[in-house]
């Protein structure tokens, strides 16, 4: 039997009423469509400045092999994913190849050594169906409906207990291992395994689950700001994948954003949604560094703090800060005294220059924070299923197409989120439809519709686009 049969089979069993056992005693194909990069690749690639790497020209849809699943392992048929910034970084082999974390887990030996080798399939996100577990998986049965986390911890590790992302063997799945999400099959922890959200799509739920949690962390988790009700919240990029959600969650919270975007279209898709304060970062012309990068404008930060603090005089309580170099001087000067500024990333570069004085002198808290453990994971996703928090999926496109999605999202194109239909058909998934009736399709899919530029459905910003 070829492998386009097995996995026919598989998806044949899937959707209809057989049995976990029936499921699980089916043969596994023994290779899959991935999303790869391949080691060959690195050297060329790094040969090119970093601005001018093209994730198309790294980015391939290959067979690979399909691999053993170890006790506490699930293997997952991967109905969608997603395209997160980390595809883009792993395209284009920034700030590292990711085949030095892969060969670092390889080295471990046993199980890890597994994760080794040519090809990495990325892929941070996914939505599936359980079709084989380990032996020590209790939890989790072949045929169950889950949406995949991307924390990859060792449960043997004791800083899992403490806050599973400070613990030593933390790594972001898809991105420092293998076997990620952006193909058919994907290998997981059982301890990454979630719900899915049944009145969502595949593309939906997965689309949702990476940036949700990781926006929910840095803004509603103790670990992050644990905003208050009436706390004011500065969030940069706010139509992309982290921000869509950081917007929803900040309203949610009773919390009021002050939201940072890069162009008229996007202003207005934050007006429809409900934002009442939002900044066209490129209209009003701020130049936080100097043409050469090297020093901040330090006017150009006070009058971007002064803007800030036309909508709350003492600053703001938060920021949701992730562009890094460019912008964390003026999250630091737009903060009240004894704020915070969470940050999960440095997308424009990582050794920042800033007022250390300013900072102390308002006691301002600058507070790490990187993707979310899986009790975060878990509050994120359960939003969704509360439908407090909707996906923010605006295109989906099919696996082959991953190296064109990857670009757009590289290139900044994009708005929210851009699933990828693996397994799936397009729109598939939805297994309430009674309860997505009920919530309101208009509603489901609300940031979609409303980016949609220009739409006369939503110019007047009508009360039920409104997020809060
Ligand atoms: N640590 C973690 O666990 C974690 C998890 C998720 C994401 N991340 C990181 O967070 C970053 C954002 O991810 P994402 O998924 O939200 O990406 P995204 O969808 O591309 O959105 C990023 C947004 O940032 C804004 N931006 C870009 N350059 C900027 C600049 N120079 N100044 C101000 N704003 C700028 C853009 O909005 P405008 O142009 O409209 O302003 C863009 O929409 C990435 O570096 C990603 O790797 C980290």
């Amino acid at each position: 039997m070829s492998d386009q049969q097995r996995l026919l089979e598989l998806l044949h069993a899937i959707a209809g009423s057989a049995s976990a056992a029936e499921i699980g005693g089916l043969p596994l194909p023994e290779t899959y469509r991935a999303a790869v990069t391949r080691r060959s690749d690195v050297e060329r690639t790094l040969r090119i400045s970093e601005v001018n790497r093209d994730p198309v020209s790294t980015l391939r849809i290959e067979r690979v092999a399909t691999p053993s699943v170890a006790p506490d392992e699930v293997l997952v048929a991967v109905m969608a994913s997603s395209i997160n910034f980390n595809t883009v970084w792993s395209s284009i082999f920034a700030p590292i190849p990711t085949f030095v974390f892969l060969d670092k887990l390889a080295k471990e030996g046993g199980w890890s050594a597994r994760h080794g080798g040519d090809r990495h399939v990325l892929g941070s996100d996914a939505s599936g169906v359980v079709v084989a577990a380990g032996s020590v998986v209790r939890r989790w049965s072949p045929g169950d409906h889950v949406v995949v986390h991307g924390n990859w911890v060792s449960g043997e590790d004791p800083g899992t207990y403490q806050d599973a992302m400070r613990a030593k063997s933390q790594r972001a799945w898809g991105f420092e291992t293998n076997f990620g999400g952006l193909a058919d099959l994907a290998v997981v922890k059982a301890s990454q395994l979630m719900r899915k959200p049944l009145h969502l799509s595949w593309a939906e739920s997965a689309s949702s689950t990476l940036c949700n949690a990781t926006a929910y962390r840095m803004l509603i988790s103790p670990n992050g700001a644990g905003l208050r009700l009436g706390d004011s919240v500065l969030i940069w990029g706010a139509t992309g994948g982290v921000g869509s959600f950081a917007v929803q969650l900040a309203l949610a919270a009773g919390a009021d954003p002050i939201c940072v975007v890069s162009r008229p279209d996007r202003v207005a898709l934050l007006r429809r949604l409900g934002v009442r304060h939002v900044i066209d970062r490129v209209a009003e012309g701020y130049q936080f560094l100097s043409a050469d990068g090297t020093t901040v404008n330090t006017s150009e930060v006070a009058r971007f703090g002064d803007r800030v603090r036309e909508f709350t005089s003492d600053g703001v309580d938060v920021v949701l800060e992730h562009p890094g170099r460019e912008t964390m001087q003026a999250s630091i000067a737009s903060c009240r005294p004894g704020g915070k500024v969470v940050t999960c990333a440095a997308t424009t570069g990582a050794l920042i220059q800033f007022d250390a004085s300013l900072a102390s002198r308002r006691s301002i808290q600058i507070v790490g924070s990187h993707f979310a453990n899986y009790w975060e994971n878990d509050r994120a996703n359960l939003l969704l299923e509360q439908g407090i928090v909707q996906p923010t999926l605006t295109a989906t496109y099919p696996l082959e197409e991953v190296p064109l999605a990857t670009r757009l999202v590289s290139s900044g194109g994009h708005h929210g989120k851009i699933g990828i239909n693996c397994l799936a058909e397009a729109g598939s998934g939805v297994s309430d439809p009674i309860a997505r009736a009920a919530m309101g399709e208009r509603v489901i899919t609300r940031f979609a519709r409303a980016s949609l530029s220009g739409s006369k459905d939503f110019g007047g910003g009508q009360v039920d686009e409104v997020i809060s």
